[in-house]
């Protein structure tokens, strides 16, 4: 019987996957949320779960160490996608990329510096508008960065737009829609196929329903 490894990501997402994972009758066989362990056996015998942070949920489904995979669309486009498919816009945790800077300045003209954890992302949009860039990797807090005159601009994520408010930040320009995707690797669905298949369409029909 073969073996299917699913990585997903720790956070906000989680608590939404697990849901939809439930409702495609894949049920961890312990709370995560209470455990420390980062991989859990399911109700399914030859189904396991890996928990992990969003940004290496692409790599290990690129090189095969988990089968398929749970990760944000911010996430999958800064890892590019290589030896992936993107296969379910799972519709959970919904948001826009975007730039932002500091309420009511004028947008700087010339070459600015640019603060994100995006900077494969971020490189490219910035090129695409024709301004001139340098990127500064962050890998949190990056609603800081405009005020300590570390960055001109970021490039986040915005939900509520809470976390740019109360920094005294203005979002600017929207990049992409984020939601959660259901990922594989290129060559498991070769070798797995059917079971792969049959989780793919029971997460659909979830999403669906
Ligand atoms: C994300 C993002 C923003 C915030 C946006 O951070 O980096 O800081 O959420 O949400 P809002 O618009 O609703 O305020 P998160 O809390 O996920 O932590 P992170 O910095 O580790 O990504």
């Amino acid at each position: 019987m073969s073996q299917l490894t699913i990585a997903l990501t720790k956070g906000r997402i989680l608590e939404e996957t697990l849901p939809l994972l439930a409702q495609a009758g894949i049920v961890p066989a312990e709370d995560i949320k209470k455990s420390r362990k980062l991989a859990f056996d399911t109700n399914m015998p030859n189904v396991r779960l890996l928990v992990l942070r969003g940004s290496d949920v692409p790599t290990y489904v690129q090189f095969g160490a988990a089968d398929m995979g749970v990760a944000g669309k911010d996430t999958l486009l800064e890892h590019g996608g290589d030896g992936l498919y993107s296969l379910v816009d799972l519709g959970i945790a919904r948001c826009k990329l975007m730039t932002a800077g500091i309420k009511g300045s004028a947008e700087k003209t010339g070459r600015i510096k640019v603060a994100t954890k995006y900077v494969n992302v971020a490189r490219q949009f910035y090129a695409e508008q024709g301004r001139q860039a340098d990127f500064i990797k962050l890998y949190g807090a990056m609603e800081l960065a405009p005020i300590m005159g570390l960055a001109d601009e970021i490039v986040d994520i915005v939900d509520t737009g809470n976390t740019l408010r109360a920094n005294g930040l203005e979002a600017r320009i929207e990049i992409a829609d984020i939601s959660s995707r259901l990922i594989a690797n290129k060559a498991s669905m070769k070798m797995k196929h059917a079971l792969m298949q049959s989780v793919i369409t029971a997460v659909a029909d979830a999403v669906d329903s």
